[in-house]
């Protein structure tokens, strides 16, 4: 799930770990910890609960020398978080050294097995079992570690990426994967290994990533070997990364998230570069264009997330059938890959994901490629997993997104639907070529009102200290504003850990209404669209019960501002792309009223960034 780092070459690997295990913080972990041998070849780990800085404080008076190491930000799926439980971990006779990212799922099987064998363990972990079986692999066929860790991967059943080391060969690191990311970057004389590439851009831009099943044996001044569970070696690819330093850092603002929220702007404008084109007023999006067919003929789009990415599904199974006429259905890729789905091989499955790694959504797509069904991906990580494993995509081009909490990926996702439904209803003609044209101009000007709703920085920041302290929030929307108030909820309840629920507020009068009291605030979307009446309506329902409503209403608006208690105007624009202007609001409101708690806003407990295991 969490973070790894690796480096073998000719400096000092502690500090570099060290670093690296810091660009990976925003990810989301519980504890750390290093495994270095040194020139004696000592094979020395320290571990801490907590953050890098807690290991660092570990390591401090410690032996921290040696040019090979590797380095592990653990969330806890096996074991509470503590020092024991963090990595890495020993093997029995504490000569190998592994780190683990994912979930061995039958590890109870083989650690039974080993105990029988007269191992004994020390953590609760999956990832213990894993290195003794290594070990004992090794020591029984009389093989070298590759071989042994080859032989394990043919055992073990899960989702896992690892590297481990070992003290009688202080020039290899082996590193290995299955349905979780690893990449090495390839320096002069030197390797640096990574759950993604954040800790590597500094060093070098030139990348492998490894594919499922394979074994990198990454060895001092040789050139890198990957090999695939039958031993037979495969041609490593080198890429090139193209993203900056800079893209990770804060750039003057406390925090990510809202460095990223009002970021969107931009992103937003970065998202339809090369896309829509301004004077023809047309949108070119290669995914769709270049499988014309496919899209033509699809008869149905299912359309598999998690988290926010589904709520971004939501508005655009809302797009897709009102402008293209083609039945849509959203699912949780969590639930989708366990019921069986009807998938035939005229559908669409479009796969949503950030990240790119979400370990439910990967799975969902597999599922529905065994099934021959046509799969799209929308990730916002070039080269993730999913964004590989698709038969066409786009890339929501927003760049790297450090908070935990999403929001720019969020608008990017929504735009990438925008201009897909866009695509797809000028090929099937289902819309005039006014309405059209007429959508796309107004796209183009998203970025525009985004920068005129985040003038309203101070008004909200305000507003925030009255909410603070309140133990419960509902969000309220109808239509596209639906999902919208979906991910307002999510926003606040991710980060400031204030219960939060969002409804289509019509659903209110048939339970969650009996919630409402003096005490409880709602925010109530209320921006003027084709059912902005009822809208009102449910408004009226809420405060009649004395419930405190905060409404989100289009600029110019007097009619729910003169019932509400408190009023946000927003520009207003099109309907179909309401959420991509109320969203910004509602993240604004949940950072505000996190900070005013002071939670830990970038890396909120319990949360992970990238979700790598089910
Ligand atoms: C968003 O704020 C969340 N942290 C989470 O719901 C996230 O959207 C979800 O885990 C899916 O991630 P993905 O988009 O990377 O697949
Ligand atoms: N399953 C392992 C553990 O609980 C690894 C978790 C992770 O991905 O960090 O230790």
């Amino acid at each position: 799930m969490c973070g790894i780092v690796g480096y073998i070459g000719r400096q000092d690997a502690y500090p570099i770990l060290i670093k690296g295990l810091q660009r990976l913080e925003y990810r989301g972990y519980d504890s750390a910890g290093v495994a270095l041998i040194n020139p004696d070849n000592k094979l020395n780990v320290y571990k801490a609960k907590g953050k890098v800085a807690d290991l660092e404080y570990n390591a401090s008076s410690k032996d921290t020398s040696g040019t090979i190491g590797i380095a592990h930000t653990r969330w806890a799926t096996h074991g509470e978080p503590n020092d024991v439980n963090a990595h890495p971990h020993y093997s029995q006779s504490e000569n190998l050294a592994l780190i683990h990212n994912g979930i061995i799922e039958n590890y109870m099987v083989i650690k039974q097995e080993l105990i029988r064998n007269g191992y004994t363990f020390k953590s609760s972990t999956d990832t213990e079992v894993l290195v003794h079986f290594i070990e004992y692999i090794k020591k029984t066929n009389k093989v070298d570690l590759c071989r042994a860790v080859q032989l394990a991967m043919g055992e073990i059943i899960g989702a896992y990426a690892i590297a481990i080391i070992d003290k009688n060969d202080p020039d290899q690191i082996i590193a290995a994967r299955k349905s979780s990311p690893l990449v090495i970057g390839i320096g002069e004389d030197e390797f640096f290994l990574a759950s993604d590439a954040t800790p590597i851009i500094e060093y070098t831009p030139r990348v492998i990533y490894i594919k499922d099943e394979e074994i990198a044996v990454i060895r001092r001044n040789k050139p890198i070997r990957i090999l695939n569970m039958r031993d037979i070696e495969q041609t490593p690819e080198i890429k090139t990364l193209e993203m900056n330093l800079t893209q990770f850092e804060k750039g003057g603002y406390p925090h990510f998230m809202i460095k990223e929220i009002n970021e969107q702007p931009r992103t937003i404008v970065d998202c339809i570069r090369g896309r829509i084109n301004i004077e023809a007023t047309d949108v070119i999006l290669s995914g769709v264009l270049d499988n014309k067919e496919r899209f033509e003929n699809a008869r149905r789009i299912i359309i598999v997330a998690c988290g926010t990415s589904w709520h971004a599904a939501l508005i655009g199974e809302h797009l897709i059938e009102d402008l293209c006429r083609i039945p849509v259905e959203v699912e949780y890729a969590s639930e989708f890959r366990y019921r069986n789905p009807v998938i035939d091989k005229d559908d669409i499955v479009i796969a949503i994901s950030q990240s790119g790694e979400t370990a439910d959504t990967l799975a969902a797509m597999e599922l529905a490629k065994s099934k021959g069904a046509f799969i799209y991906g929308i990730c916002n990580v070039v080269g993730s997993s999913i964004a590989r494993g698709t038969d066409a995509g786009s890339y929501v081009h927003v760049g790297p997104e450090i908070g935990v909490a999403s929001t720019k990926a969020f608008t990017g996702q929504v735009m990438v639907l925008s201009m897909m439904a866009l695509t797809m209803a000028k090929q099937r003609k289902t819309i005039t070529d006014e309405l059209y044209k007429s959508l796309i101009k107004e796209l183009i000007i998203i970025p525009e009102k985004m920068k005129k709703v985040l003038e309203l920085n101070e008004t909200i920041r305000d507003l925030s200290k009255i909410f603070t302290y309140a133990h419960n929030f509902i969000y309220l929307g109808r239509g596209y504003n639906y999902p919208a108030a979906l991910e307002g909820a999510l926003k606040l309840k991710e980060i400031s850990y204030i219960h939060a629920e969002g409804y289509p507020a019509a659903e209110m009068k048939h339970g969650p209404i009996a919630l409402i009291d003096a005490e409880m605030p709602v925010v109530a979307i209320a921006t003027t669209d084709s059912i902005y009446e009822k809208t009102i309506s449910n408004i009226q329902e809420i405060k009649a019960r004395k419930g405190r409503v905060i409404a989100l209403v289009t600029e110019g608006d007097d009619v729910v501002c003169n019932i509400a208690d408190y009023c946000i105007e927003v520009p207003k624009t099109l309907e179909y792309f309401a959420p991509l202007i109320s969203a910004i609001p509602l993240q604004l409101l949940a950072y505000y009223i996190a900070v005013n708690k002071g939670c830990n806003v970038d890396q909120p407990r319990n949360l992970a960034k990238s979700v790598t295991v089910e």
